[in-house]
């Protein structure tokens, strides 16, 4: 018989004090209450109080620690395995503690060939790891890319950054200063949003505003649709099982759409303003 391996675990994650677990608890019941009301509580509907409920415990300790993950698991009668899947899915949820800014830069490919990754170059020189306020990641598309090369700051829009532009936005973190995005109110910390994301009131100064528009890079290409005379094709009534009615000529005409190749650019292609 051979000998028996042994596999390390790691340590037991170490419980909330009571009163952090107490404080928790009270958050913990009105997130949960909002998809399964203490009056006719429905542990599948509770289930969908996971996301909040990890970026609660991320405001705790800034990041989703095993504590956190034990006890999102035990509010909603989940495994840690469970929660640990999907807390790991999202990268929102971060997995090592973040300082009170953390600072992203999109790397994804259009902001990447607009500059992101020169901001992300210059910002690895200029934070180092252990600097007591910032902590520098690559973040995914945010679909902000209209304003490509963009950077977010604890999930605020910083617009059409510049290495040097970036470098400013964090030297002014460092100091104290008020840092206001492109747009929204002016930053907190990083537990400060995360409690915020967890559905709790965000009472910052014009931080819920209504009445804006969308900028003008958003509307160009509906703008070049319209001088160009051009539309969507008309949606064919549904059925019953979602799509188009069978043996209908617009279905058919879409079937036979698909068949064929995108059409490569041509004249029909407006010129860009000023040839
Ligand atoms: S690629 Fe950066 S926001 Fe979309």
């Amino acid at each position: 018989m051979s000998d028996p391996v042994f596999v390390r675990l790691g340590s037991r994650p170490t419980p909330y004090s009571d009163t952090v677990r107490a404080r928790l608890d009270h958050d913990a019941d009105r997130i949960v209450a909002r998809y399964s009301p203490p009056e006719q509580p429905d542990s599948q509907m509770a289930r969908s109080a996971l996301l909040p409920l990890l970026h609660l415990v991320q405001a705790e300790e800034g990041y989703v620690s095993p504590t956190g993950i034990g006890f999102c698991a035990d509010r909603l009668g989940l495994t840690g395995a469970e929660v640990a899947a999907v807390s790991t899915f999202y990268s929102m949820y971060r997995r090592e503690p973040t300082r009170d800014y953390l600072v992203g830069v999109c790397t994804n490919t259009l902001c990447a060939v607009m500059g992101g990754d020169a901001i992300y170059d210059a910002l690895r020189e200029h934070v180092s790891g252990d600097d007591a306020h910032i902590t520098l990641t690559h973040v995914e598309c945010n679909a902000a890319c209209d304003y490509a090369p963009v950077v977010m700051v604890n999930w605020e829009f910083f617009d059409n950054q510049t290495p040097e532009s970036a470098r400013s936005v964090v030297d002014a973190l460092r100091s104290g200063e008020e840092v206001v995005p492109t747009r929204g109110a002016s930053l907190c910390t990083f537990r400060e949003t995360e409690r915020i994301l967890a559905g709790f009131p965000d009472e910052r100064l014009g931080a819920v505003q209504a009445g804006g528009r969308p900028g003008d890079p958003t509307l160009a290409g509906l703008l070049v649709a319209r001088e160009q005379g051009m539309r969507a094709p008309e949606a064919a009534a549904p059925t019953d099982s979602g799509s188009a009615p069978l043996g209908s000529e617009d279905a058919a005409a879409s079937e036979s759409a698909k068949d064929k190749p995108a059409p490569a650019p041509t004249e029909s292609v407006p010129p860009e303003k000023g040839h």
